[in-house]
């Protein structure tokens, strides 16, 4: 039996200079990758968006395990240390085929930190979950709300055109309140009140303080970013794979298609400017 200690390496021969791969369907998982530099800064990261393919969340279960083998096959071939499912639809859809293809490497998808935070803000709570309709199909955070927290009353709800809004930055003003608005009366019919909305997608956070004027005050709103980057910060020390460098961490953007625009709305969920020529563009 091999008893694995505190900081020895999980696998000896994975290099801990390796960046962090990052995956999304497009843009969205930027929120994740702002949550894991600011937590790991001197990690290197590589991002890929499937730009090509967005939506994932309209897609049958089949296309989007498809979708992201492909995109996690890229990553691995740029080679990386560990993986980030920056997206709910890949993480409720495919998160046990990527880890399979990933393995021994770990694979974190940002579900279950997404329902760690929820249990954590509003222990025995109800909670409404906003996300995309496969993500909703799955019952992904259902399952793992209830496996954390028994009390828990869960309510999920697609809300397809929020993807829509964030990739145009539409995030505020009367066409985002409107709909985000009828998104929530849908939503908390027949008397549900949550006193807890998950941000159940990664393009949601563009839109939190839009959700959060519409919701009543009491309300607590978790996204899954911050909880993610600590849950890779964890794996890397408890594996002893934390870069060793005290030179600032470098990032790379890849994505399918549409560099201008990728740049364009990414900048706005990265709240810093990336030009089309810092997005290399790559077939899957
Ligand atoms: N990034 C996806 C998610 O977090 C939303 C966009 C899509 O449908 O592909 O579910």
């Amino acid at each position: 039996m091999t008893i694995l200690r505190h900081n020895e390496p999980m696998h000896p021969n994975i290099d801990s200079e390796l960046p962090v791969g990052i995956f999304d369907s497009g843009v969205g998982g930027l929120t994740v990758l702002q949550a894991i530099r600011d937590t790991l800064p001197f990690e290197d990261l590589v991002y890929l968006g499937d730009t090509a393919r967005l939506p994932y969340g309209t897609k049958s279960p089949a296309s989007i395990v498809r979708y992201a083998t492909r995109a996690t096959t890229k990553l691995q071939e740029q080679g990386i240390k560990l993986l980030v499912v920056a997206c709910n639809t890949a993480s409720a859809v495919a998160l046990d085929r990527l880890r399979d293809l990933m393995s021994p490497l770990p694979v974190i998808g940002v579900v279950e930190p997404g329902a760690d935070a929820a249990v954590r803000a509003r222990p025995g709570g109800s909670h409404l979950v906003m996300a995309t309709e496969a993500t909703v199909r799955l019952g992904a955070y259902r399952a793992a709300i209830e496996a954390r927290d028994p009390a828990a009353v869960v309510r999920e709800h697609p809300c397809e055109m929020l993807v829509s809004l964030a990739e145009e930055g539409w995030n505020s003003g009367a066409i985002a309140d409107s709909i985000v608005g009828r998104y929530l009366d849908d939503a908390t019919e027949s008397g549900f009140e949550p006193d807890g909305i998950i941000l159940g997608c990664t393009h949601f956070p563009l839109l939190r303080d839009t959700i959060r004027a519409a919701a009543a005050e009491s309300v607590a709103i978790v996204d899954s970013a911050s909880t993610t980057a600590a849950v890779v910060k964890n794996t890397l020390d408890m594996a002893g794979q934390l870069r060793q460098s005290d030179a600032p961490g470098t990032v790379r953007f890849m994505a399918t298609d549409g560099a201008s625009r990728f740049a364009r709305v990414g900048s706005q969920f990265l709240g810093a400017a990336l030009e089309y020529s810092d997005i290399e563009i790559v077939d899957l």
